[in-house]
């Protein structure tokens, strides 16, 4: 039998940290995408079904990010990680997150609470978001774990999650969140509302 020519451990070790990279870039993406939702939650104040629209979409997103971290990131993370407060932390921060994404999804935006709820679930990923991307993820830097392996799970249970949440459109779902925007000023307008305002 043909045997296969063994990698050697420096192949081993920059493969393992090129996919650790691209781990932590995903899951950076993802923060960076509801993080800016949230903001623009803000600016639609008044637009009740664009705030729907846009708490319904943030919400899937979230229970998508947080099942993948909680299935296949945080177990390789607490072994890698000295500390396993950060990961106990997290993980009870998620859980405090899909209490409020239930609250979230029983309720419309003519609900006295429903922006107030989804601010604080705001705040709380903002919280979440600067623990990982600040404290976890460095922390993971020289860590002995597979990242190959991590990330091929990833990526596979990210397809069959976006599917069971009905995030399987990755570019529609782009743009329906770009339909949300008001289209991008021109330059004309936006100096004419510039003078416009200078002048009151
Ligand atoms: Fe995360
Ligand atoms: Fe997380």
């Amino acid at each position: 039998m043909a045997e296969t020519t063994p990698r050697s451990a420096a192949a081993t070790t920059r493969a393992r940290n090129a996919a650790r990279e691209e781990i932590i870039e995903m899951l950076k993406a993802d923060h960076k995408k509801v993080k800016k939702a949230f903001k623009d939650f803000e600016k639609l104040e008044g637009d009740d079904e664009a705030r729907e629209q846009i708490v319904r979409q943030t919400c899937a997103e979230l229970t998508l990010h947080a099942e993948l971290e909680e299935q296949c990131f945080y177990g390789p993370a607490r072994e890698a990680l000295k500390e396993e407060d950060m990961v106990d932390e997290a993980e009870v921060e998620h859980a405090s997150a899909k209490w409020l994404i239930e609250q979230l999804q029983s309720m419309s935006a003519d609900d006295e609470k429903f922006a107030a709820t989804f601010t604080v679930l705001g705040e709380y990923i903002n919280h979440h978001v600067k623990e990982e991307e600040k404290e976890m993820f460095p922390s993971l830097e020289r860590s002995k774990v597979d990242w190959e392996a991590v990330l091929q799970e990833m990526t596979q249970r990210r397809q069959e999650l976006a599917q069971e949440l009905g995030l399987a459109e990755e570019e529609g779902e782009d743009e329906e969140m770009q339909a949300l925007q008001p289209p991008p000023a021109s330059r004309g307008s936006r100096s004419r509302a510039a003078s416009a305002s200078r002048g009151r």
